[in-house]
């Protein structure tokens, strides 16, 4: 039988897992307290960027397996399994703001009518599967059976369809037989295709997220160090890291130098696991020593540009080429391009931004600089540039063009997709992250 779905929270998670689960042949609707955020999802209109998304909505929702609603109660009390999908940003405090957690738990508690499966895909810190039960115990009219589930989700912002259409594993923490049987189901076609399913207890599934995304950060910050060396040393940090990934046991991914970690799960992520290490007594000293890295490496980026400009930012106007964390999203949380820009203008200096998708979602920051249609338009007369995001508009720039345009050549690649051997050859004063020397 065709299970009903419910995922509450249309956020980035939630859209991404609602419009996927649909695809593996469920019943889903997709809640949300925010009516406009939900008319317009039945208009079609998406309201965050991310390449593949408007196809599998639309087909989904074509197939009448998926659709919207702002219907909360009535969501859940028809779902048979219900995914809580809403957002936990960082408090002030450094730990995570779960009052929305917490609200869908007591309405999920008032509207439980028969056994159900209630399950996080949001990433809350390690032990909250414990208080959800809890709280949903707390609202529950009459005494009905529920199993808990934590489900955490790995997918990446810019890749989060193929991620979640094809993950490498599954992660289903349930403290029972029933639940975990029902939860597969949830995901037969990656079942039927062999994705390993890793069945374990809710605590140990929310301490993979955070040892994930706290390892994937950490190699972050270890070859942004290595790199650093290699600028001082004059070795090739992509050869050394080629070299590095052919060890199968060390591998190539997330081995990728540059100015620094954003977005807005590896910062906050980290500093969570650090807060709920050291509430339970224990030090990680290498996650601490992650976040710190990640800092420097940030501003190290302002410095090779300060000193690229000649020491100073005074009066100089400089292009920042990309301002989205990562390329592929419009997301510019955490972004290394707000600390390039918030230290050129606190110094004195200019800036001309342009980012092909990430303009918009900047301006929200930074709404007295000066944003471009064009890199080259940012570019013009501008006395140096900064490249700070990955985007292939910038891998295939024709430099020759770049130089004619700009008042001086200087360039500060901090992604590495620049050829350190054209710029030489092209005359350009340059830096990148670990590949000066060539
Ligand atoms: C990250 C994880 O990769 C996902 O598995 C996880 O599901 C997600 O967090 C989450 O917890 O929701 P995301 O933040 O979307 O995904 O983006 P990543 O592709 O992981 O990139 C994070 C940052 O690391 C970016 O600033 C990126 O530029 C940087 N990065 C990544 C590097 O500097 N070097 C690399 O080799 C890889």
């Amino acid at each position: 039988m065709v299970k009903k779905i419910a995922v509450i929270g249309t956020g980035y998670v939630g859209i991404v897992s609602g419009a996927g689960i649909s695809d593996f042949g469920n019943k889903v609707t997709c809640v949300d307290i925010l009516e406009q955020k939900i008319q317009s999802l039945k208009n079609g209109i998406i309201p965050i960027y991310e390449p593949g998304l408007d196809e599998i909505v639309k087909r989904n929702v074509k197939a009448n397996r998926l659709d919207f609603s702002i219907q909360v109660s009535e969501t859940i009390q028809k779902s048979d399994i219900i995914f809580i999908a809403v957002g936990t940003p960082q408090a002030e405090n450094g730990h995570a703001d779960l009052s929305a957690i917490r609200a869908v738990s007591k309405t999920i508690g008032e509207n439980l009518n028969r056994y159900k499966v209630i399950c996080t895909k949001s990433t809350v810190p390690i032990g909250t599967g414990e208080n959800i039960i809890k709280w949903i115990k707390r609202s529950m009219k009459n005494k009905i059976e529920f199993d808990y589930v934590s489900n955490p989700e790995f997918l990446r912002e810019g890749s989060a369809v193929k991620d979640f259409l094809l993950p490498d594993r599954v992660v289903i923490g349930a403290n029972n037989d029933r639940a975990f049987k029902l939860m597969k189901d949830v995901y037969r076609p990656l079942y039927i295709n062999e994705t390993p399913m890793l069945h374990t207890n809710v605590i140990t599934a929310e301490m993979i997220k955070y040892a994930s995304n706290s390892f994937l950060a950490l190699k972050i910050s270890y070859i942004n160090e290595v790199a650093n060396l290699c600028d001082i040393v004059g070795a090739d940090i992509h050869q050394v890291t080629k070299g590095m990934g052919k060890d199968g046991r060390i591998s190539p991914k997330f081995l990728h130098p540059g100015p620094g970690f954003g977005g807005s799960c590896f910062p906050k992520d980290l500093n969570a696991f650090s807060i709920f290490s050291k509430d339970n007594g224990v030090e990680l000293r290498t996650i601490e020593a992650a976040i710190l890295t990640n800092l420097q490496q940030k501003i190290k980026m302002t410095n090779k540009m300060e000193t690229l400009v000649g020491g100073s930012f005074k009066n100089k106007k400089i292009a920042v080429l990309g301002l989205a964390f990562k390329s592929n999203t419009d997301d510019v949380r955490e972004s290394p391009a707000i600390t390039m820009i918030q230290t050129i203008i606190d110094n004195g200096g200019f800036v001309n931004a342009f980012d092909p998708i990430a303009n918009r979602t900047m301006k929200k920051i930074f709404p007295d600089i000066d944003y471009y249609t064009t890199w080259e338009d940012a570019c013009k007369n501008a006395d140096a540039v900064a490249i700070m995001t990955e985007w292939n508009e910038f891998r295939g720039m024709d430099l020759l063009l770049l130089k004619s345009l700009l008042k001086s050549a200087v360039v500060l690649d901090t992604r590495n997709i620049l050829n350190p051997k054209t710029l030489l050859e092209l005359n350009f004063n340059f830096d990148n992250v670990g590949r000066k020397v060539i």
